[in-house]
């Protein structure tokens, strides 16, 4: 059983998408052991409670300097000795040390198709905001393994979707949500939970495909 913990701090609709994998069987092998928090009005906390998944909340704002909200955050996630790490929407720039230990064992929902709209400042609206901007005519997201840089780490799953005329960033962020976020992100942590991926000189292969 792969126990995972999913990092969130907004609306939670990608953790949605996980638990609802998890409860209709589309993911197997796999029990979400926790749910955390950056921020305590995210409605994320909420959904996790609905289903009776354990969920705290740990801010920066609570702790004197980064260095010891890091330590705190680190701690809590270790306390769940997770298999693996989701980042489901969580706008923290992780502890080196968390990348350290969960490497290739903590992954990211990105609403871009990386190497696109990605890096530091590219987060939620405002990646749909620039791609709306610089008129590409396909969008999408991806999922990939988490590393020390930003959005740089090995790409597990991809999947385009369409901009269409009128898009607003609003419209644009929900379509890639549906169509592509809420897929591969259940998708992605069902073939972790069966052991079907691998990292190979920085490049992940997927087995049985
Ligand atoms: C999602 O679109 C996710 O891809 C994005 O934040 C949103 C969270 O929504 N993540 C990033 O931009 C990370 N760089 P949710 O709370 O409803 O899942």
């Amino acid at each position: 059983m792969l126990k995972v913990v999913v990092l969130v701090s907004g609306g939670g609709t990608n953790l949605q998408a996980v638990i609802d994998g998890v409860e209709e069987g589309s993911i197997s092998n796999t029990e979400i052991v926790g749910v955390i928090s950056n921020n305590k009005n995210a409605y994320a906390l909420q959904r996790a409670k609905n289903h009776g998944i354990e969920a705290q909340c740990i801010s920066p704002k609570d702790f004197a300097d980064r260095g010891k909200f890091n330590e705190k955050l680190l701690e809590a996630v270790d306390g769940y000795a997770p298999d693996l790490i989701v980042l489901a929407g969580f706008l923290v720039v992780i502890p080196p040390a968390m990348t350290k230990r969960y490497r290739n064992r903590m992954i990211n929902i990105h609403p871009s198709l990386i190497p696109s709209f990605c890096g530091t400042g590219y987060y939620g609206l405002k990646v749909h905001e620039a791609a709306l901007a610089r008129g590409v005519k396909v969008v999408g997201a991806t999922v990939h393994f988490v590393d020390e840089g930003t959005d740089t780490g090995p790409i597990i799953l991809q999947k385009a979707v369409e901009v269409q005329p009128g898009d607003t960033p609003e419209a644009l962020q929900r379509r890639v949500m549906e169509q592509a976020e809420w897929k591969i992100l259940p998708r992605a942590i069902d073939l972790i939970a069966n052991g079907r991926v691998s990292v190979k000189g920085g490049r992940t292969v997927i087995s049985g495909e």
